[in-house]
């Protein structure tokens, strides 16, 4: 393994937004058993999003399904009067975006009293610097490679100019740098050469729609991902 990578470990995390809603027990325990490393949930509330998912009282129901870790990414505004309910539903991490507030700093402060792992997602819009001055605060950043809101959108290329930044950013610290929308084994090497080590996928994972569909789809970007890496696979 490259020194680049050596701290952080690579990641696929499965978006439930892709699975059967009217199965999330059984889609948990699959997505588990095919080898995701997250459980990534998108909760969208039809305001800072054009569209809504679900909530805290879905993840509480599908958290006894796994022991894997919940990553949630809340496309919320606000989302300080909401932090509890997702940590008390059984979030490990808790992301939310750069642009959903005036008080990102506050709501980072709030995520890690609770002691979950904050982080910070950025719209295809918004720079790298925009949260440089949150850079301490932060255990994870999720860089969107689509406009939030809809699962199976094509990959926006300049995500992967922005990992590069962010990652930059980062430094030595211990940041997880993970990407959303539109990834699949195509970009899962450029994303991973750039600097990410946690992999979003959606509609990539889901398609087929069986275990050993899942397994498939997870390892072909498991796969090209190290590759890129340097790692064996
Ligand atoms: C989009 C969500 C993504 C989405 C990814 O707003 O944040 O997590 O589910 O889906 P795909 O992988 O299909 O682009
Ligand atoms: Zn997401």
């Amino acid at each position: 393994m490259s020194q680049q990578f050596a701290s952080r470990p690579l990641v696929i995390a499965p978006s439930i937004l892709a699975a059967d809603f009217a199965r999330l027990g059984e889609e948990v325990r699959a997505v588990d058993a095919a080898g995701a490393d997250w459980i990534h949930l998108d909760v969208m509330d039809g305001h800072f999003v054009p569209n809504i998912s679900y909530g805290p009282d879905v993840i509480k129901a599908m958290r006894p399904h796994t022991k894997k870790i919940f990553d949630a990414h809340l496309m919320i505004s606000p989302c300080d009067p909401y932090l509890e309910a997702f940590a008390k539903a059984g979030c490990d991490h808790i992301t939310v975006h750069a642009e959903a507030g005036p008080h990102l700093h506050r709501s980072l402060q709030a995520i890690r009293a609770l002691g979950k792992k904050a982080g910070v997602s950025l719209n295809p819009g918004t720079p790298a610097s925009a949260i440089e001055y949150v850079i301490d605060l932060i255990d994870l950043v999720l860089v969107m490679s689509v406009n939030p809101g809809f699962g199976g959108q094509a990959f926006i290329k300049s995500a992967l100019g922005k990992v590069s930044d962010v990652r930059a950013m980062a430094a030595g610290r211990p940041i997880d740098i993970e990407v959303d929308g539109g990834v699949g084994p195509d970009v899962a090497g450029l994303l991973a050469a750039a600097g990410a080590n946690a992999l979003v996928a959606g509609s990539a994972v889901f398609k087929g729609g069986t275990v050993e569909a899942y397994k498939t789809n997870i390892s072909a970007i498991r796969n090209a991902a190290a590759l890129a890496r340097g790692e064996a696979v």
